[in-house]
């Protein structure tokens, strides 16, 4: 695509203001796209109702047509012109969650153009709660279609300048309203399937949502490739599937849950077991990479810092273990970090499954190309 000058501005997270907020609308009616903060993540957003304009965002990225778009919406009253029919679910969840990180997946109007669902009969939609998105949104008129906004099959932004090393030359202006708050994406669910379920865990848990519908699912669980702790040794052929592993469970595709979506630019290592026995797995593996001269990151928690301070890793660590909304909040920029320090291995501890934990361990599973070494 043709390069342009991409501009970013400045903008209050609280209190946007309204002239900057009208510059990103003027040029979301022309058509363009624009990037803008959310709770989340950063979106790359357009007027979902322009066909041409989405189309906009799909060659930003570099994303395939056949991964559907969020609509993220400012009244509930939108739902009415977007969709067919509206369940009772919807509105339940929309009260306890909107607006909020919960895109709810829903039977599709014709309205709504067909390279915003990729073909799909239903369309994903969410209130996002950030003042800023929802400025927009009421300025434009229209609601917003918005991936994350970082190229295809890269880490989500949770930072204006994560976006800007991805899109850099390939958008017009990027809203820089400081870090995001969440620090993952948007749990998606399923309100068309039998039973509502999960297809993507993210900033409401599953626990949140089953005090307002007990009968939600969650996500089917990607393939596991449990990986025996010596099959790493000596090797630097991470990404390949390693000889031997089995996948724990049959592979359930699903739109963008591709293992590989949130893959850094370099190879990570994911470790799982008891903490101790993890940590101790971790500086092994530490131990014979810097031995060969390689440059290693770790991603652990603040209780693991000091084991590994004097080792000459590069240590980022994303918080208290047991807060898992403050590790979902340093999570992506712990990865661009290390990313940024040119290291070429990242290795990384696991999470409990508990609230958040959830999407954190979604997100590293990805990242390590759904592997996991057991210790
Ligand atoms: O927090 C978020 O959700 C962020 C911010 C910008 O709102 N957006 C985001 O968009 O993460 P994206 O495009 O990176 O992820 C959208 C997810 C994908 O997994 C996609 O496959 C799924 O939503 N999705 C969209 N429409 C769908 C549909 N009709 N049926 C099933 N899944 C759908
Ligand atoms: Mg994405």
């Amino acid at each position: 695509m043709q390069r342009r000058q991409t501009m970013v501005l400045a903008i209050d997270p609280v209190h946007p203001d309204p002239s900057i907020i009208e510059r990103a609308a003027a040029l979301l009616r022309a058509g363009e796209v624009v990037v803008f903060p959310s709770e989340t993540v950063y979106g790359l957003g357009a007027d979902a109702l322009q066909t041409s304009a989405v189309e906009r965002i799909f060659i930003a990225k570099g994303r395939p047509f056949n991964d559907p778009l969020i609509v993220h919406i400012a009244e509930e009253a939108a739902l009415e012109q977007l969709t067919s029919s509206i369940p009772m679910q919807a509105r339940q969840l929309a009260q306890a969650f909107w607006p909020g990180p919960l895109t709810l997946i829903l039977p599709r109007s014709p309205l709504v153009p067909k390279l915003v669902t990729a073909g799909l009969e239903t369309v994903a939609i969410r209130m996002p709660r950030h003042p800023v998105a929802l400025a927009l949104i009421r300025a434009l008129g229209s609601p917003i279609a918005a991936p994350s906004a970082n190229r295809f099959m890269h880490v989500s932004p949770t930072m204006a300048q994560h976006a800007l090393a991805d899109l850099d030359g390939r958008v017009p202006l990027i809203l820089d309203a400081g870090p995001c708050e969440v620090g993952v994406e948007s749990t998606v669910l399923d309100l068309c399937s039998r039973v509502p379920t999960i297809l993507r865990p993210g900033g409401i848990s599953l626990e949140a949502l089953r005090t307002v519908l007990p009968e939600v699912q969650p996500p089917s669980r990607s393939p596991i490739y449990r990986v025996p702790e010596q099959a790493t040794h000596g090797g630097t052929s991470l990404v390949r599937p390693v000889q031997g592993a089995l996948p724990e469970t049959e592979a359930q595709p699903s739109p963008g849950q591709l293992l590989t979506h949130y893959a850094p630019a370099v190879p990570l290592l994911l470790f799982d077991g008891d903490v101790p026995a993890m940590r101790a797995s971790m500086l092994t593996e530490l131990q014979r990479r810097l031995e060969r001269g390689e440059r290693v990151g770790v991603l652990v928690a603040d209780e693991d810092v000091a084991a590994f301070r004097e080792t000459g890793a590069v240590v980022q660590s994303l918080g208290d273990a047991a807060a898992p909304e403050q590790v979902a909040g340093e999570l992506f920029a712990g990865l661009h970090a290390l990313e940024e320090a040119r290291v070429q291995v990242i290795l990384s501890r696991s999470f409990d499954e508990h609230g958040l934990g959830l999407a954190i361990r979604d997100r590293l599973l990805k990242a390590a190309g759904g592997k996991v070494i057991m210790v």
